[in-house]
């Protein structure tokens, strides 16, 4: 696979062209997406809303290479996903793409500290896993919580350890699918605060499914699908709030969900 970014990934980090996808479960066929094309550039801060059926999981799915399309093209970060095997997709996720799955996936016999720190050993980070895994812990208010394990967090808090999974290495491509829909209001505007600065100091890209109101109000594109296509595809004016946030991490207790 080839690990250098050609320069037109610096324009376009995600490429999709008359993109289908049809489930069959037995005789029946459902079509969760019917010919969408869709480009994702770089320091986007983009919300995928529509209604529940629309198909925004199945194409956070594609374009995380968690599952391949049944037509069109998914070109992510310069690379045709269906030139890739299994293995070249599980590389390119791994190295390249922070995915926060709805269902967290947290690895229930590690502590959250140990959960991200085991994808950046993955990630092939060496010295000063610890320190990161800490760091960002510590952004999304969990710092005291590190050295618990998944069952003995609430789900507001594993949501957000699954968050600090998939940023801790900064990869350019962050996909998450519904990241707030277990945090309070509180929780939620600290999650977006961050995401955001680390859209602008860092460069990197945010696609988030969401339901949510306050989440769509911090988004800078909002695009939205219905029926399996992309319906609308709007930039909103101006840029969405985003003052540095000083104290992050600083959660009180009481608030922690
Ligand atoms: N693995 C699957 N097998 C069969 N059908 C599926 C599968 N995954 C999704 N679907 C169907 O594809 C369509 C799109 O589902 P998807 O999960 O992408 O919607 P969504 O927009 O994420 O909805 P929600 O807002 O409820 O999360 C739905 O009709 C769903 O039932
Ligand atoms: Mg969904």
């Amino acid at each position: 696979m080839n690990t250098t970014l050609p320069p037109s990934v610096l324009q376009t980090l995600v490429k999709c062209r008359g993109v289908t996808k049809v489930f069959k479960t037995g005789k029946v066929e459902v079509a969760a997406l019917r010919g969408v094309d869709f480009d994702v550039g770089p320091r986007e801060f983009l919300a995928l809303v529509g209604p529940s059926g629309s198909g925004k999981t199945t194409l956070l799915n594609l374009i995380g290479a968690l599952d391949v399309a049944t037509e069109g093209a998914v070109e992510v970060l310069g690379q045709d996903l269906s030139t890739l095997d299994r293995a070249h997709r599980a590389e390119l996720r791994l190295r390249r793409i922070g995915f926060v799955f709805q269902a967290y996936n947290l690895v229930p016999v590690l502590t959250a500290r140990e959960n991200v720190e085991f994808v950046l050993e993955l990630q092939g980070v060496g010295a000063g896993r610890k320190r990161r895994a800490l760091e960002v812990l510590d952004q999304l208010g969990l710092a005291e919580l590190a050295d618990r394990r998944p069952p003995e967090l609430s789900g507001g808090q594993q949501q957000r350890v699954a968050v600090a999974r998939a940023i801790a290495s900064r990869p350019p491509l962050v996909l998450a699918d519904e990241p707030t829909a277990n945090l309070d209001g509180e929780n939620a505007e600290i999650l977006m605060h961050l995401m955001h600065r680390l859209r602008d100091e860092e460069g990197m890209s945010f696609v988030f499914s969401t339901h949510d109101a306050r989440v769509v109000d911090h988004a800078v594109r909002v695009v939205t699908l219905v029926d399996g296509r992309v319906a609308s595809d709007e930039a909103r004016a101006g840029e969405a709030p985003h003052e540095v946030l000083k104290g992050i991490g600083k959660v009180r207790p009481g608030m922690v969900p």
